[in-house]
């Protein structure tokens, strides 16, 4: 299929040969702007940004560079390039062709899948509103704005396929997308990881490395599906997804290289010398760490779950690579899970492998989070320090799943409620470290300067140097 970009939506899809359908996203468009000025970025609708904007699939054309203000963004519907003889890969179907249309049994449930993935980009944009205001550099700020802009064209991507296949339902759904805001007491996002306050840049990288890694994992597993559009529409939103996470583990990163610059000035790795020389201490980062991690690893789900498994079974969502798997159809294969046992121990129990789907992928999860990990860690290693960060444990502080409400250290042991409740600021950020982190929070707009707390990337956005003025303020 053709890109059109000269269309008021930009797209590949054939739009303008579907009249009806052009009208209905034509009529949510406003919608949509309304809500990108109401809640999108603050302040910065007027300043232009070096974005780069997806215009085609191909490899050359899906990101071109230029100035744009964010709300002359060219939001468009891109899916990827069809697969020719695209089969079922996994589950009950495993071979047959795959749908082009939605299976009339199968629609609520594809329904919401969708409705809770595009949920989650929206949500993401209006959790980040405020941080523009304090971003430690021009670089930085473009980074936001480029994050943002591609939420909103992934809550454009699953719009399409709500107005495309869902008939009247599909509209009402697009519709309350924008009408649910992060953190709403009355409307809140449909997952609670997306109602979090992100007020902080600290915040922000934790977010775009956990967070939107976790969007990488569903959204892999959703790439798998046998709905072909919802497969094609995800594979194109991943190849935008790596910069999110780039954003954050790079941000990290610079944090990690920046305090360890002082802690060698200084001589010192004491928290509160650190502090007072402007930097994050690195127990600090590593608290804020064990918070993203452990509110991210609750979005994949319960262990031990039947609606996974009827996923799995009917080929709606499957496993993220699944082409790496022996077995495609696991109706007699089992996984080994590790509970609570009630009593302070933990015990083993056996299930069937396609109720463990959540628990497979979250633990391919978990091995892609440690890869920044490893990272972060070479900075201290080369610096000669013998202090590192560190994953929790995947049961620490869980809200969701078998250890859910279990008090655990971080290395997964379980304690007593009292033990955790005396010892909780050790691992999780205290209100004064919130508030030191904030308290470091100035924007700093002067071309190739950072932030005290920050060191420089090593390299700029699409070649320019780092002192390129990324974000020009009108
Ligand atoms: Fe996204
Ligand atoms: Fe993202």
């Amino acid at each position: 299929m053709e890109s059109n970009y000269q269309d008021r939506i930009p797209n590949n899809v054939g739009l303008g040969a579907n009249r009806t359908l052009q009208r209905a996203l034509e009529h949510w468009q406003p919608e949509f702007l309304n809500w990108w000025h109401g809640l999108g970025p603050s302040d910065f609708n007027a300043s232009s940004v070096y974005l780069r904007t997806a215009i085609s699939v191909d490899t050359k054309g899906w990101a071109t560079f230029d100035y744009v203000k964010m709300p002359d963004y060219r939001w468009g519907i891109f899916l990827a390039q069809e697969e020719n003889d695209r089969r079922v890969g996994f589950g009950d179907h495993f071979g047959q062709p795959v749908w082009q249309q939605v299976p009339g049994e199968h629609r609520s449930t594809l329904r919401r899948l969708i409705v809770t993935q595009g949920d989650t980009e929206p949500a993401s944009v209006e959790q980040q509103r405020l941080l523009g205001h304090t971003a430690p550099s021009l670089y930085d700020l473009r980074n936001l704005f480029q994050v943002n802009v591609e939420e909103g064209r992934h809550l454009w991507a699953m719009v399409y396929l709500l107005h495309a296949y869902f008939g009247r339902d599909g509209r009402e759904e697009a519709e309350e997308l924008l009408e649910r805001h992060s953190g709403d007491a009355d409307k809140p996002r449909i997952l609670s990881t997306f109602n979090e306050p992100i007020s902080d840049w600290l915040s922000f990288y934790m977010f775009t490395y956990f967070t939107d890694r976790d969007g990488k994992f569903q959204l892999k597993s959703l790439a798998e599906s046998s709905f072909d559009p919802l497969s094609r529409t995800c594979k194109f939103m991943l190849t935008e997804e790596a910069h999110h996470m780039f954003v954050g583990d790079t941000g990290i990163g610079r944090v990690i290289k920046r305090t360890i610059e002082v802690m060698k000035e200084l001589g010192t790795d004491d928290p509160n010398a650190l502090r007072k020389a402007g930097v994050i201490d690195l127990p600090t980062t590593q608290k804020y760490l064990n918070f993203w991690f452990s509110s991210s690893l609750d979005l994949f789900g319960g262990d031990s779950s039947s609606n996974a498994a009827a996923y799995f079974a009917n080929g709606l969502k499957g496993r993220p690579d699944e082409i790496k798997y022996e077995d495609h159809i696991e109706s007699e294969s089992s996984f080994t899970l590790e509970l609570p046992d009630g009593k302070g121990g933990v015990r083993e129990e056996r299930i069937p492998m396609r109720n463990a789907v959540n628990e497979v992928v979250r633990e391919a999860y978990v091995r892609d989070c440690e890869k920044g990990l490893a990272r972060w860690n070479r900075h201290l290693e080369e610096a000669g320090y013998p202090q590192r960060m560190t994953l929790p444990s995947t049961r620490f502080r869980r809200t969701v799943g078998s250890w859910a409400n279990i008090a655990t250290n971080p290395e997964g042991k379980p304690i007593g409620l009292e033990e955790f409740n005396a010892r909780q600021d050790e691992w999780l950020p205290t209100s004064d470290d919130r508030a030191y982190v904030h308290s470091v929070m100035h924007g700093v707009f002067e071309r190739g300067k950072m932030a005290s707390w920050i060191a420089p990337p090593e390299r700029g956005i699409n070649t320019q140097p780092i002192d390129f003025e990324y974000v020009r303020f009108h």
